[in-house]
């Protein structure tokens, strides 16, 4: 774990593997390295740090080649621990993805044989079962090695022995095949490929790809001869710039301000005004089959899961359906009960989470339906489900997610219309919903236009080593996800209590020195709110207010930050904006990485 990228064709191949490393850098990594063929074997330069680190020795050329950034699992972070890792003869080099549960067994054994391990590394037992394979081919040699191996991988193996191909092979973390003019690519995430080709090829688990400079040819991990061909070409519709900060100082800070436009791409189509509902072709539920839900069960990790909760209420309140949302990493822990008639949504943005995918697969085996909301194309999530909504949301490259949230509210927004208009929701308020999303990308704009303001009282929380977000029902994921936001990159304690709780415990800890940031809309709990922000005033406790024009906070010492008030169901994604900006400018106001932050990855592809 985190990131691979390949090369083989006619140029030379460590400078580009470099750059596709440096483009899979937002993933988060700890060390990075690279192989590649040279004409007297196999050179390998790695070491703990920045991509930009590597130093390079004289000498390393070579047209074939890989690389890696590592995210430790097994073992520190150090030149050694780094990947590639080579066979004890040297001949053979693997980078890898995933994580091998037996490896302590595989050492062990390896060990026996005399063999000496210089890594504490869970992949390096690869490389020694590839060398020590006595298979005439290289794939064969790949395959007896991962028969040995428990656990998951996305892996790529050089040889010297093979001196025009790469092996790579999947099982649980993502490789996907970029096919140039006579050159091939490969690797873990469309990042590192775009700048070279669009046209793709994404392997499914248990398949082993062979790439040379002249194409590829798939097969299976397990059985030599199924070969199941190069069945998944696809062109991609995608601009390379996406993939670039441009003039913006993080893509963090780009893909805020994305957010009306990503919104705008993900209404289009799909908002029937004349019927009040929406068209989700990719659902592939017709109307009978609808309305024989019974109930939803969202699925999702950190932000998803968060975002999944305003979906749950707002498939409740239009489609009067009992809905929750859940984490995908506690649910199938569970032994979960799986419903004919509940509908089961898996929201990510990767589409790679192992556990929401984990999720999904434990659902289809036992025989549930999932329907996926996604942002990567063709990604593992959005293949296993039964039927999806695309976000639409373009590239998200900062570990913290922004727009692919945006786009999740909207989906679950489409999904609950639909739903509700093949029950008791009404054409009016279907049609009242519609325009309250048409709406919402200028308004998304205009509270990015309080961008200054936000900034000054970002400023101001950034000083607090401990805060609270808070809010009520609507609200409630609302203040999760902007605690979520916070600490993630700012590293300061940021806790979400509802509002309501407030008294049964946390309140205890409010004073001048711990801040809280409320989440007060305009609805039926706006007194009841107001009274909770009374009571943290008393103890002297500094408050951010959330709110719309038309809330009255009395007496109450507060900076408040108002939004455009829409519909009541579709507000608390407009409450949700300011929280991101809050998170955006506190960090850099830290001086952190913004797009990458400490101790995270942008998907979390390991258990
Ligand atoms: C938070 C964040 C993470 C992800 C989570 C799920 O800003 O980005 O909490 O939301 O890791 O990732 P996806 O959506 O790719 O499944």
């Amino acid at each position: 774990m985190c990131g691979i990228v390949g090369y083989v064709g006619g140029q030379q191949a460590a400078p580009l593997l470099l750059e596709g490393l440096t483009r899979l850098e937002h993933r988060g990594y700890d060390s990075a390295g690279v192989a590649v063929l040279a004409a007297s074997g196999i050179k390998v330069a790695k070491q703990a740090g920045r991509v930009r680190a590597i130093d390079l020795p004289k000498r390393f050329a070579g047209k074939v080649g890989i690389g890696h950034t590592r995210w430790a699992t097994h073992g520190p972070a150090n030149d050694v621990n780094a990947h590639p890792h080579r066979s004890a003869d040297g001949k053979v080099a693997v980078v890898h993805n995933g994580i091998i549960d037996n490896a302590a067994a595989l050492r062990a054994e390896l060990s026996d044989l005399g063999i000496d391990l210089v890594s504490d590394t869970d992949t390096e037992v690869l490389a020694h079962l590839v060398a020590l394979s006595e298979a005439a081919s290289l794939e064969d040699k790949v395959r007896s090695a991962l028969a040995r191996i428990e656990g998951t991988y996305g892996v790529a193996v050089l040889h010297e022995d093979f001196p025009d191909r790469i092996v790579v092979a999947r099982n649980g973390s993502p490789l996907i095949i970029g096919v140039g003019e006579k050159e091939m690519h490969v690797a873990s995430d469309l990042a590192a490929l775009v700048r070279y080709t669009t046209t793709v090829a994404h392997l499914e688990d248990g398949q082993l790809a062979t790439v040379t400079a002249a194409g590829f040819t798939t097969s299976s991990t397990t059985d030599r001869t199924a070969t199941r061909l190069a069945n998944q070409i696809t062109e991609l519709d995608i601009d390379p710039a996406t993939y670039d900060a441009g003039e913006h100082e993080s893509f963090m800070y780009k893909e805020i301000l994305e957010q009306p436009a990503a919104a705008e791409r993900m209404l289009r189509g799909r908002l029937d005004e004349r019927f009040g509902t929406a068209h989700l072709g990719g659902l592939d539920l017709d109307a009978r089959e609808s309305r024989g839900v019974k109930r939803v069960k969202i699925l999702g990790c950190g932000s998803a899961y968060y975002v999944g909760q305003m979906g749950a209420a707002l498939i409740e309140e239009l489609a009067r359906v009992p809905a929750d949302a859940e984490a995908a990493s506690e649910f199938r822990y569970r032994n979960p009960i799986i419903e004919p008639d509940t509908l089961y949504l898996a929201v990510s943005q990767s589409g790679e989470t192992i556990d929401t995918l984990l999720a999904v697969q434990e659902i289809r085996r036992k025989g549930g339906r999932v329907v996926g909301l996604v942002n990567v194309v063709g990604s593992a999530i959005a293949r296993e489900c039964d039927g999806g909504i695309y976000l639409h949301a373009g590239p998200e490259v900062a570990v913290a997610s922004t727009k692919a949230l945006t786009n999740m509210f909207l989906g679950f927004a489409l999904l609950a219309l639909h739903l509700g208009r093949v029950r008791d929701l009404s054409v009016a308020d279907g049609r009242r919903l519609i325009a309250g999303l048409q709406r919402l990308p200028a308004q998304l704009e205009e509270v990015l236009k309080q961008e200054d303001a936000i900034a000054e009282v970002a400023a101001l929380l950034s000083e607090a080593e401990s805060l609270f977000f808070i809010g009520r029902v609507r609200g409630f994921p609302v203040a999760r996800e902007g605690a979520q936001k916070f600490k993630e990159i700012s590293y300061r304690h940021a806790e979400a209590y509802p509002t309501s709780e407030l008294k049964h415990g946390p309140l205890a800890l409010i004073s001048p020195e711990v801040p809280t940031v409320a989440i007060v809309p305009a609805d039926e709990l706006t007194d009841r709110n107001v009274a909770a922000l009374h009571e943290i005033d008393a103890r002297l406790g500094p408050l951010v207010v959330i709110t719309h024009a038309d809330v009255d906070l009395g007496e109450v010492r507060a900076t408040r930050i108002d939004v455009p008030a829409n519909e009541p169901e579709l507000d608390p994604i407009l409450l949700t904006i300011p929280l991101q900006l809050l998170a955006y400018h506190a960090a850099l106001r830290l001086g952190h990485d913004i797009d990458k932050p400490r101790n995270l990855a942008k998907s979390v592809t390991v258990e």
